[in-house]
């Protein structure tokens, strides 16, 4: 059967069921993080406290299983296809279009996937428990409001990160048609780290707080995060790529 042959090569059968994996996977994760940035959010600030306690325990908590786990199989399906299209030459394909293009893309999509462990999810189970506490007689937990916020500004700013990683994901996979090679990486990298840790900690409210002026503008409305995410990727593809790696 055709299927067989070299088998485990970059772009023969495993490759294919790999992106597929890791596809249907991924966009399991980014259609429930659109979820409860684009519809969730704006109709939970409609709904009556009681509405709200019971749809966070009731769907909030089912959602938010697919969410994690869809997040950790696009992760570890991503790491596969990495060890299948680097396979014995992965320096040499890390060095090259589709190696900085790929690192881009998981610069962008590891850092969702900590935030989706290490905030979101762990900062849900204390408002999750505040509601289930209340919702059997007791006290709402004093905590629950700021792990809130947490919560929504690390889901916003995995929002804005899902736009440029989403291109470079696609780019790695096709874009070395327009680029044969690329120049000199080192200002390429500094720019892009610079721009990615100053978001990422922005977010976690480590520069200037959970409300400083960048996560107000880029955060508070759905609207901004995502010209925010478009205005990211056009800095780092027209003046990353064009500009620095294509000179
Ligand atoms: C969480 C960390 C992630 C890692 C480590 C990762 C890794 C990878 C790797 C290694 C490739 C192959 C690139 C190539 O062919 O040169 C890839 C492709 C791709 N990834 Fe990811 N990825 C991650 C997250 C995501 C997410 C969240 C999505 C959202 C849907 C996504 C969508 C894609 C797409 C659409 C492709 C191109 C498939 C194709 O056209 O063949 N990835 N990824």
């Amino acid at each position: 059967m055709e299927i067989f042959n070299d088998f485990a090569e970059a772009d023969f059968a495993l490759s294919v069921l790999l992106r597929s994996a890791h596809v249907l996977a991924g966009i399991t994760w980014i259609g429930l993080l659109y979820f409860f940035n684009f519809v969730q959010v704006p109709a939970y600030a409609e709904l009556s406290d009681g509405a709200r306690s019971e749809a966070l325990r009731k769907l909030t908590f089912r959602a938010l299983w697919w969410f994690r786990y869809a997040a950790l199989l696009t992760f570890l399906f991503g790491i596969l296809l990495l060890g299948i299209q680097g396979g014995d030459a992965m320096d040499s394909y890390l060095a090259g279009v589709g190696g900085t293009a790929i690192l881009t893309g998981m610069l962008f999509g590891i850092t969702m996937f900590l935030n989706v462990w290490g905030v979101i999810w762990r900062a849900q189970k204390i408002v999750i428990g505040s509601a289930e506490a209340v919702a059997s007689g007791g006290t709402a937990d004093p905590a629950a409001p700021a792990a809130a916020k947490k919560a929504s500004r690390a889901s916003r700013c995995n929002t804005l990160f899902s736009i440029p990683m989403l291109w470079f994901m696609v780019f790695a996979a096709h874009g070395s048609i327009w680029f044969t090679a690329v120049g000199s990486t080192v200002v390429y990298w500094v720019i892009v780290l610079a721009l990615w840790a100053f978001i990422e900690l922005s977010c976690l409210g480590l520069i200037g707080g959970i409300d400083s002026p960048f996560n107000k503008l880029a955060f508070d409305k759905h609207r901004n995060t995502i010209y925010v995410g478009f205005g990211l990727l056009a800095v780092v593809y027209f003046i990353g790529w064009e500009l620095i790696l294509a000179a």
